[in-house]
């Protein structure tokens, strides 16, 4: 048996986006993805062995799921294979290069080396299995609606996955920056990548959820499913000061609104909103006074 489990997936391209976040939520170790003329896309699918239980139906399930909401025909079902070690680490070492997900900002993985320009900050992060190297839109975004806004500020990550968000906010100077994720494989490949660019003194990592995370914050980012959001907005609230930012990603565009209208019922004011193909992310801002119950 293979050390690695690798699902074969055939879908419309244009689910695609959305389905990366369906994996990522089931655990993969990382995919890949060739376009199948006229509109498909094949994807390989990775996950350690031994592979969770019913995987292959909870793809087939999800993806069913997704096709239909977004209008698209019914998806090819998954297919398991197992493949050797070598293979995978080599081919899993192919996809990762040098990413630029924002102006001035250089993500590489630790076995490519990088000379860094005067103008630019370069940070290592080796995914492992873990999200967030910096090429995926809900990064991007996060990335992009943070980065001026770090300088001086004690900062919550809310499930950091590589610990990317953490290290760039480090990098571009919050005092301090708490890192909570509830996934220990995440956790372990979060502390390497600190650990890597020498960023312990001001991130630290917690295994756990925003309950876990200690004090109170003067700018949140989260980027997470929809669905793991929002039972999470109640506690984030409370750790933001009044006036604190909350940056949130990973919202399908089309749950935008609703995402919107809850964070307005808890007094927040959104100030911006930016889309990346099927990704949302809102910008908003804690009420300076508190909503009270009028009653
Ligand atoms: C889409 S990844 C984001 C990774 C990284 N922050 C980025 O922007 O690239 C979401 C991460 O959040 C973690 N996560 C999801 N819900 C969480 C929760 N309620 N508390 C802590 N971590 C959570 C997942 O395990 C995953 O690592």
């Amino acid at each position: 048996m293979g050390a690695w489990c690798v699902i074969h997936l055939r879908f419309e391209a244009a689910l695609e986006d959305a389905f990366s976040a369906i994996l990522e939520d089931l655990g993969s170790a990382g995919w890949e993805s060739q376009p199948e003329p006229p509109r498909d896309v094949r994807v390989l699918a990775y996950w350690r062995e031994p592979a969770p239980t019913g995987l292959i139906e909870q793809l087939r399930t999800r993806l069913e799921t997704l096709a239909a909401r977004m209008g698209a025909p019914a998806p090819a079902p998954p297919a398991a294979a197992a493949v050797p070690e070598e293979d995978w680490e080599a081919s899993w070492r192919r996809h990762f290069g040098i990413e630029r997900p924002v102006p001035g900002l250089v993500v590489h993985p630790s076995w490519i080396s990088y000379e860094v320009r005067p103008e630019e900050t370069a940070i290592v992060i080796d995914p492992k299995m873990a999200f967030g190297v910096g090429s995926h839109a809900t990064t991007q975004l996060c990335l992009r609606l943070i980065q001026g806004a770090c300088e001086g500020k004690r900062v919550l990550d809310v499930g950091t996955g590589t610990g990317i968000l953490s290290i760039a906010a480090a990098r571009w100077g919050a005092c301090e920056v708490v890192a909570v994720e509830h996934d220990f494989v995440a956790v372990a490949n979060a502390l390497e990548n600190v650990a890597a660019n020498a960023a312990g003194e001001r991130v630290r990592i917690i295994e756990g959820t925003v309950e876990d995370a200690p004090g109170v914050f003067d700018l949140a980012v989260a980027n997470l499913l929809s669905s793991e959001l929002i039972p999470v907005v109640g506690a984030l609230t409370e750790r933001l000061s009044l006036g604190g930012l909350l940056v949130v990603s990973g919202i399908l565009t089309s749950e935008r609104e609703a995402v919107a209208s809850l964070l307005r019922s808890e007094g927040f004011v959104i100030e911006t909103s930016e889309i990346s193909g099927q990704w949302a992310a809102l910008v908003a801002r804690r009420a300076q006074t508190s909503i009270t119950n009028p009653s």
